[in-house]
């Protein structure tokens, strides 16, 4: 009963939270393994933010059970957000379910199987699920050290803060992640300079609210906010070549943070700065503290410190009472900001929050056409932005194998996946890549010797 794996739904937090639950059974000497049907236990590690997303893992979750028939001992574990937000109310649903372990509680699920395990070598039966969803002080510093993995990573993922105060009226968030709490400074610099001594070269922030980070913890110094402090001090470890962080909120994007894209190269071309909705009205029913032309300021004060910025962000569509006029206010933010990339995501009802009781909800035809209607004019505009970017030359850091195995895959600065020839020594190297097509999200190029234009110098191969 060693072979485990871990199946992952949602944001870049999850992988991460996932990395760490692999990394902690390692060290107990589990075996965490790639194939879903030939392991002894299951983590699932879930998701909420919509209902698509628990009712997949539900899906998974009943499918695997069936094992249990044949093999008694098979271990299923819910973990997470819907681990926390439906806690043992599962149960009722997926009444075999061994373990279901909350988001404070991660670092406790190597006790939990070895639990499991000890009551099986000793001939228990596997009974009474083991529920644990309880909130813990200082889970926020539980979550490290997990990159010990075997295979050396060239962009690692350090989370920076666990929770979110903010009560957006459609999010469960505040209720699956619980309070905004931050790490302290020095541990998250010192876990960014252990991966980039394990081979990193990137390295992603990650929380849910990264724009108000350590803001009950660290004073402001000279105009300077806590997050902007920690951008100065993870950008000032060697080795590291890129910085990016996700996700911030256009609340706390003051002009600090903009400043910081014009004076810390290793900062990304990139950035993800969700809107949610271009129209004042929804904004503000949302209880999202900003207006559109807030948004767009911002966005201007970012391109104006890094004129080749690009965007990304999330939005939603078909949130109660949002009219075609509202609608119409978003598609033309949208084009007003040309963004690189975006998540549309079709309104869903969250049980609990304050949304979901809200007049006017949208009916699902609505939300269905409107999110086609974006989806079909974001992809257009995405297409046009890559292909803008052919004959170009693009630092590109070479992250590994591509998906089909034959070539090799990178970022450039701007975050478009690229597809090259390379070899294998240049896994880690900041390479640049003339591009030679593009497709909506896909660059495709070929390496050159020189003609880089870097801010950090042209890179060598
Ligand atoms: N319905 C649809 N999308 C949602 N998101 C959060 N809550 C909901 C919901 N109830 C989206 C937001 C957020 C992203 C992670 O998920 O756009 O930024």
């Amino acid at each position: 009963m060693n072979r485990v794996h871990i199946k992952t739904y949602g944001c870049q937090m999850n992988e991460r939270d996932s990395e760490a639950v692999a990394a902690m059974l390692r060290a107990r000497g589990y075996r965490i393994v790639e194939s879903e049907d030939d392991c002894d236990v299951l983590l699932l590690n879930t998701c909420s933010v919509r209902d698509a997303a628990e009712q997949k893992a539900i899906g998974k979750a009943g499918y695997a059970l069936s094992r249990k028939r044949h093999s008694p001992d098979f271990v299923l574990g819910i973990l997470g957000c819907m681990a926390q937000n439906r806690g043992a109310e599962l149960l009722d649903r997926l009444p075999d379910v061994d373990l279901i372990v909350g988001t404070q509680k991660f670092h406790r699920v190597p006790d939990y199987l070895d639990n499991l395990r000890a009551a099986r070598d000793s001939g228990v039966p596997l009974g009474e699920a083991i529920v644990d969803t309880a909130e813990e002080a200082g889970s926020q510093n539980t979550i490290r050290d997990h990159v010990e993995g075997p295979e050396r990573k060239v962009c690692a993922f350090v989370s920076i803060q666990q929770g979110c105060n903010m009560d957006c009226a459609f999010c469960i968030v505040p209720t699956t992640r619980g309070d905004e709490r931050s790490r302290p400074m020095d541990d998250i610099v010192r876990e960014c300079e252990e991966v980039v001594s394990r081979g990193a070269r990137e390295v992603t922030l990650l929380g849910q609210i990264v724009t108000s980070y350590g803001r009950r913890d660290y004073p402001h110094t000279g105009g300077v906010s806590p997050f902007v402090q920690l951008l100065e001090r993870v950008h000032a470890i060697p080795g590291l070549e890129r910085i990016r962080f996700t996700s911030p909120h256009p609340r706390g994007f003051r002009q600090d943070l903009a400043d910081a894209f014009g004076r810390l190269p290793k900062l990304g071309e990139h950035v993800h700065l969700p809107v949610q909705s271009g129209s004042d009205r929804i904004l503000r029913a949302m209880k999202r503290p900003y207006t559109r032309d807030r948004y767009l300021e911002i966005v201007a004060s970012l391109r104006a410190a890094r004129p080749s910025l690009a965007f990304s962000t999330d939005i939603i569509v078909g949130f109660p009472g949002e009219t075609d006029e509202d609608f119409e206010d978003t598609r033309r933010l949208c084009e007003a900001v040309d963004y690189d990339m975006a998540y549309i995501f079709k309104y869903s009802v969250r049980t609990g929050t304050p949304a979901a009781t809200m007049p006017g909800q949208v009916p699902a035809e609505v939300r269905e056409e409107r999110n086609r209607v974006l989806l079909e004019e974001l992809g257009r505009g995405s297409l046009r932005r890559s292909q803008a970017l052919v004959g170009t030359v693009q630092e590109v850091l070479v992250e590994g194998a591509d998906k089909t195995g034959e070539r090799f895959m990178g970022r450039t600065r701007g975050n478009r996946v690229t597809v090259l020839e390379a070899a294998p020594r240049l896994v880690g190297a900041l390479v640049p890549v003339e591009v030679t097509r593009a497709s909506v999200s896909t660059l495709y190029g070929s390496l050159v010797a020189a003609g880089l234009q870097s801010p950090l110098g042209a890179a060598s191969l």
